[in-house]
């Protein structure tokens, strides 16, 4: 009888609800380092309003700014609301704001002062006494690189880093890209946190890895039965993957001057993708086998030598040109851009994952900025059918299956197939089967702040993994230094220099346009 009622009341979850249930049950405070910045404005505070909308934030759970600006509760609240004005997924509304608006807090104090950190110690000890946050804490870096050792070392020195199984709450870091400028700086950033934190308590973001169709792959792969089976050289004529943006350098001038579309593109968020796409099947949903198959991909990479540089790279940078039909500044234009920068802000690559399920496939990596469009897409395409029937006739040779997976904007994917144009008359022609996932998906960096909250660490960069990835761009950033030679320009509003076209044509290939 029992047993009736509870089935009545409680329907039985859905088997795939059960797979990973989110548990928002985790108290916990949040602290911002460098809470009162672009980053914070821009996306961290909009995502926690949407989380908070959406009731996925713990009850027990506050939010505390920290940088250096002399601001109150107050002032930050002012702070956060006009950012949620801006850049909010979903509109701020007074409901939405008197559910969030009472969770935000701000300590002044300075990164680089040991007695900040005492201050910020006794105002999170007191609110968590007010909210019952269990003394779960989250440190969220979103500063530049090189305050990061004193951070975690003021943090540790005030005693406020529990250890990983320590009675006293939890303590988590989440650390933003760049980790690094490149292998050597890489291994200090992550020497420096492993002197303060353990592993398993670092959240290192990669913003695509929380992208709906990013994490999508994974299910798409391995849900579904017709892909795995022909996902392999047997079946898989090579992949290209683009990232367009059709924004200039924007505000970002003093970071991407130094930093340039390989380090800021390619090492982190396109080879993440790449490893999603070429990865085993891991051996569970458990975070490091997810991350240990990925591992495998960065380390399957073929190393570039020198003549590979030359041959598989091309690197460019923006000159003036029209953009949306206005037109707009080049590269070396933009405000705070050095005139002579030999910065490259567009590079195309090709490369190799040298396993027996992809010998021989080459992987063709495109991202730029001012390109026609923004647009991030990966596309899959496939051996041509046999030369007989359809496709015999050497002058009319069929166009491959092409399975297009749109990571944004339109997130969907399009199998491109051969079909007869109706009529008696037997001609054939390419047609998509198009999907649209036609759905508002949270932004990443929601995604993303809910799984540190939970202490999922599936989407996020293992230490080994950001290593591998510097390993594999080192020797072109190194063969780049040492060769003379300068970005090739390309007008603002094309798909980049002419060079990253022939570099496909010679192997009677072409790009692919989103
Ligand atoms: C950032 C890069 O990580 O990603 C930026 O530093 C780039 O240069 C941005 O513009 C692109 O992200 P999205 O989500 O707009 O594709």
């Amino acid at each position: 009888m029992a047993d009736k009622q509870n089935s009545h009341s409680t329907p039985p979850p859905h088997p795939l609800d059960a797979m990973h249930p989110k548990s928002f049950d985790v108290p916990c405070i949040l602290v911002i380092f460098g809470g009162a910045g672009d980053l914070s404005h821009r996306k961290l505070l909009p995502a926690l309003y949407n989380l908070a909308l959406e009731n996925e934030l713990p009850k027990e759970f506050a939010i505390v700014g920290f940088s250096i600006e002399k601001l109150d509760d107050d002032a930050y609240r002012d702070f956060a609301r006009s950012g949620i004005e801006k850049f909010s997924r979903q509109k701020l509304t007074d409901e939405g704001w008197s559910k969030f608006a009472p969770r935000l807090h701000f300590v002044s104090g300075s990164f680089t002062e040991a007695r900040d950190y005492l201050n910020l110690r006794e105002r999170l000890d007191a609110l968590d006494r007010e909210i019952g946050a269990k003394g779960n804490r989250i440190f969220y870096f979103a500063i530049p690189p090189a305050f990061i050792d004193d951070c975690s070392g003021n943090l540790s020195a005030a005693g406020m880093i529990s250890a990983p199984d320590g009675n006293g709450g939890f303590t988590r870091v989440v650390v933003e890209k760049p980790v690094g400028h490149d292998l050597a700086s890489a291994i200090e950033i992550n020497s420096e946190l492993a002197k303060h934190f353990d592993e398993s308590q670092i959240f290192r973001i990669d913003h695509y890895l929380g992208k709906e169709t990013v994490e999508n792959l994974m299910v798409l792969r391995f849900a579904n039965a017709i892909f795995e089976p022909i996902w392999s050289a047997r079946f898989i004529d090579h992949v290209q993957i683009t990232v367009a943006e059709q924004e200039g350098v924007g505000t970002r001038a003093a970071y991407y001057d130094h930093a340039g579309a390989l380090r800021d593109m390619v090492q982190s968020h396109i080879l993440q993708v790449l490893c999603m796409i070429a990865s085993e099947p891991p051996r569970s949903t458990h975070a490091d086998a997810v991350r240990d198959s990925k591992l495998d991909v960065i380390r399957s990479l073929r190393t570039f030598e020198a003549g590979d540089v030359e041959r598989w790279t091309v690197r460019g940078q923006y000159v003036e040109g029209l953009s949306g039909g206005e037109k707009v500044p080049g590269y070396c234009e933009e405000p705070h851009i050095e005139p002579d920068s030999k910065i490259e802000t567009f590079v195309a690559l090709k490369c190799y994952v040298e396993n027996w399920r992809w010998a021989g496939v080459p992987f063709y990596l495109r991202t730029g900025k001012r390109l026609p469009k923004r647009a991030s897409e990966i596309d899959i395409f496939f051996k041509a059918v046999p030369r007989i029937l359809y496709n015999a006739r050497p002058a009319a040779q069929l166009a491959p299956n092409v399975l297009a997976i749109r990571i944004q904007p339109d997130e969907g994917l399009a199998l491109k197939i051969i079909s007869k144009v109706p009529g008696q008359t037997l001609r054939l022609t390419p047609v998509d089967v198009d999907f649209h996932y036609k759905t508002a998906s949270p932004e990443a960096y929601e995604t993303l702040l809910s799984d540190v909250i939970v202490g999922d660490q599936t989407l996020f960069m293992r230490r080994d993994a950001v290593e591998a990835a510097w390993r594999f761009v080192q020797p072109i950033l190194d063969e780049w230094d040492r060769s003379a030679e300068e970005p090739i320009p390309y007008s603002a509003g094309s798909w980049g220099p002419t060079e990253s076209a022939l570099m496909l044509a010679r192997d009677g290939r072409a790009w692919r346009n989103p």
